[in-house]
């Protein structure tokens, strides 16, 4: 039987997502351009929904068929989970549909055996409401991650969170000033300066699509011509290049050659390093400095569904450390009078406040924790980030 191309799409990209480590966004980008547009949408919509709602699925698998999901191998766990996402959420989708895809590609990777099982299963999967077995599923996230934002933001505010975790994202795109004409039909002004949301659909025409939270934190460099701005965690180079427009002299870093690639085209000096060691820029100090941090992007769960369910609680803790260790080094290279804007896409305060607060402890007085910014999705748009302004003292003179 043939299989639609976008749930044979969908169904590859979710097994590499499940058993390689893959990024979902990414091989979704990587779909071929000569795929029909809907069933790309229909892709997207598959794989994401089933990555967003996994949980759900899988307590509806075992609530329909008495075994739980964890037990199955990887492409029959898949194969359930893309049937019971078409039928408890795409009202569009005809069942014998979503049921036959599910069955026939569990037999074409291999898992014959299991195509009677799958198909029983499915027959039997309902939009009848059930009661979730805890607040964590009920929310779609996993039990620690859920229990943790229950104790760092309340009941109301977790409630916000994983629902903006639940959905996709709008799209935002960045206009550098004075290129407002150029702006694509449709796309709305936001409060940000030279931020834009586009219509659902909406190509970005001349500009690159950033969030809005992200856009959100170049400004606090106060950035202007002529200041030497070091981008110590640059790649893939979005806050670059919003940075460059002021007319700094930026010099990018990253500890990926790889993801430096993508800096390359906006024509700054590149520096591959690893941040954690000592920096090699001592008697050259920078007047900015934006320690983008790698984090646990738990403020980015509805762009990349699948980190909730990679993520141990373990993994804070050592970003934590990388970033205290980061940070610090970052600070040794700040000008007399300079400021550093150190920055996260995690909700986590371990990963933030704490950060800085430990940061500032090991290099002494002479710096001073001046804003500090948190964006939280449903409370504010775009993803969430967290952002602290760090100045350093100009010495008296004598
Ligand atoms: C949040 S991303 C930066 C995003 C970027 N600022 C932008 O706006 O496009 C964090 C970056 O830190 C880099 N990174 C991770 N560990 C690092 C280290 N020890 N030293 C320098 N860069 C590191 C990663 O390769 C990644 O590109």
């Amino acid at each position: 039987m043939t299989i639609a191309p976008a749930r044979r799409a969908a169904f590859d990209i979710l097994k590499r997502v499940e058993t390689q480590g893959a990024f979902a966004a990414d091989l979704l980008a990587a779909l071929p351009g000569s795929m029909d547009r809907r069933d790309l949408n229909l892709a997207t919509e598959l794989v994401m929904g089933c990555l967003r709602k996994q949980n759900q699925l899988d307590f509806l698998v075992a609530h329909f068929s008495g075994r739980p999901a964890p037990k199955f191998d990887a492409e029959v766990r898949v194969a359930l989970r893309l049937g019971a996402y078409q039928l408890r959420h795409l009202d569009r989708i005809p069942r014998s549909a979503a049921v036959n895809d599910s069955v026939s590609l569990t037999r074409s990777s291999g898992k014959g055996s299991a195509a009677g099982f799958v198909n029983a299963v499915l027959r039997k999967v309902d939009s009848s409401p059930v009661k979730w077995p805890s607040g964590a599923v009920a929310t779609a996230l996993p039990e620690w991650l859920h229990a943790r934002w229950l104790a760092n933001y309340g009941g109301a505010a977790t409630a916000r969170l994983a629902d903006a975790a639940s959905r996709a994202p709008e799209t935002y795109i960045h206009v550098p000033a004075g290129r407002e004409t150029e702006v694509p039909e449709g796309a709305e002004r936001t409060e940000l300066a030279g931020c834009y949301k586009l219509p659902p659909g909406a190509g970005p025409g001349p500009f690159w699509i950033q969030d809005i939270g992200s856009q959100a934190l170049v400004p606090l460099l106060e950035l202007s011509a002529g200041q030497r701005f070091l981008d110590l965690c640059a790649a893939p180079g979005n806050k670059t290049a919003q940075a460059l427009e002021a007319g700094a002299r930026t010099v990018a870093c990253d500890h990926s050659v790889k993801r430096l690639h993508a800096v390359q085209s906006l024509g700054c000096p590149l520096v591959a390093l690893n941040a954690e060691r000592p920096l090699p820029f001592a008697g050259r100090p920078f007047d900015r400095i934006l320690v983008d941090a790698p984090c646990s992007g738990t403020g980015t769960l509805g762009r990349n569904p699948e980190i909730r369910w990679r993520l141990q609680p373990s993994d804070i803790e050592r970003h934590r450390a990388r970033q205290v260790e980061i940070l610090t080094r970052a600070l040794a290279v700040l000008a007399p009078g300079g400021r550093l804007v150190y920055s996260t896409c995690s909700l986590e305060p371990e990963e933030n406040e704490a950060v800085v607060r430990q940061a500032l402890m090991r290099v002494g007085p002479s710096f001073a924790l001046g804003r500090t910014v948190q964006r939280l999705p449903g409370r504010e748009p775009g993803d969430g980030f967290f952002a602290a302004v760090i100045k350093s003292s100009v010495p008296r003179s004598v």
